[in-house]
């Protein structure tokens, strides 16, 4: 059984394109900069913001952090996202979500310049992914497509079954490991809280990915031998004995689960890394588009 190791494959990433911008430095070039937008105070949001701008610091990008209140309008909001379309110097940037009940998010996501989108989450970014082309990638299903590869997971040929149908993770990565292509070439399954038979298909996989948010649902008996478990699933459940008061688990029962496993991604420091390494990515990309662009 291997553990793929997202945090240090990730860190991995994230010293390349710390050597990129080293380079781009040397050159004389404006580094990649990254804004993230956070509206409201949401425990698990803050976490992940303030670990996206550190990283930014670390690998030598310039970041932002736009902290709005939580009564912040919609009509401020999409103001606030206007601003960051025009701004020169920001490269690429994000909204956090989920944002509060009161703003529509497809409204926000659909204002963001898709060339500054380093999210993928509009349209225009998915539609350009579902076809093949060039584009920003959402940052989850990248990075398990990355993680897949630099392990050399076998792939091809081979039987998906995708748990989740979200716009962020399961949908997506259904259409990458669809396609033609590294990590990809598989015969894909997308199921979803309708699915009837889940426990069928699981029991079929060469590979499963879960993307519920239901802490350790996928038990030993749910799949086969030799299988592969992608665990996107990051759940805090409250635990009074930890200092935090919580602690953070996967969709997956990892102990009984990894001993019938050939590779297996841990909760944390698997996927949840590399979605950080993974925006970094994106930044940079979004860097040298509009290098060239200009
Ligand atoms: N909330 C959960 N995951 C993500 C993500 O990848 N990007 C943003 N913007 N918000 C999220």
């Amino acid at each position: 059984m291997t553990i793929l190791d997202g945090k240090k494959i990730s860190n991995q990433i994230k010293e390349e394109i710390a050597a990129e911008v080293s380079q781009m430095k040397e050159n004389g070039e404006k580094v990649p900069h990254l804004a993230a937008v956070l509206v409201g105070n949401d425990g698990a949001s803050l976490t992940y913001v303030g670990s996206k701008v550190r990283s930014c610091k670390k690998i030598g990008f310039e970041s932002t952090l736009i902290h709005l209140p939580e009564d912040t309008t919609e009509e401020a909001l999409l103001e606030q996202v206007e601003q960051l379309n025009q701004d020169k110097d920001i490269d690429g940037y994000i909204v956090q979500l989920p944002l509060p009940k009161h703003i529509d998010e497809e409204k926000v996501l659909m204002a963001v310049n898709p060339d500054k989108d380093v999210d993928g989450f509009h349209p225009t970014n998915f539609g350009k992914m579902a076809l093949d082309m060039e584009t920003f990638i959402s940052a989850t299903p990248f990075g398990i497509m990355e993680l897949l590869r630099r392990y050399s997971v076998p792939v091809e040929g081979k039987h998906v079954v995708v748990i989740g149908r979200s716009h962020i993770v399961g949908r997506p990565i259904s259409i990458l490991m669809s396609q033609k292509g590294e990590a990809a070439n598989a015969t894909v399954t997308l199921t979803h809280s309708r699915t009837t038979n889940l426990k069928e298909l699981t029991l079929q996989a060469d590979i499963v990915v879960s993307a519920l948010g239901v802490p350790e649902f996928l038990k030993a008996d749910m799949v086969k031998e030799g299988v592969t478990i992608i665990d996107v699933g990051i759940t805090r459940v409250p635990d009074e004995t930890r200092e935090r008061g919580y602690y953070i688990t996967g969709d997956v029962d990892f102990e009984n689960v990894s001993k019938k496993a050939s590779f297996i991604t841990p909760v944390p420091g698997g996927v949840g890394p590399m979605t950080i390494a993974m925006l970094l990515k994106n930044t940079l990309l979004a860097r040298e588009r509009h290098n060239s662009a200009n």
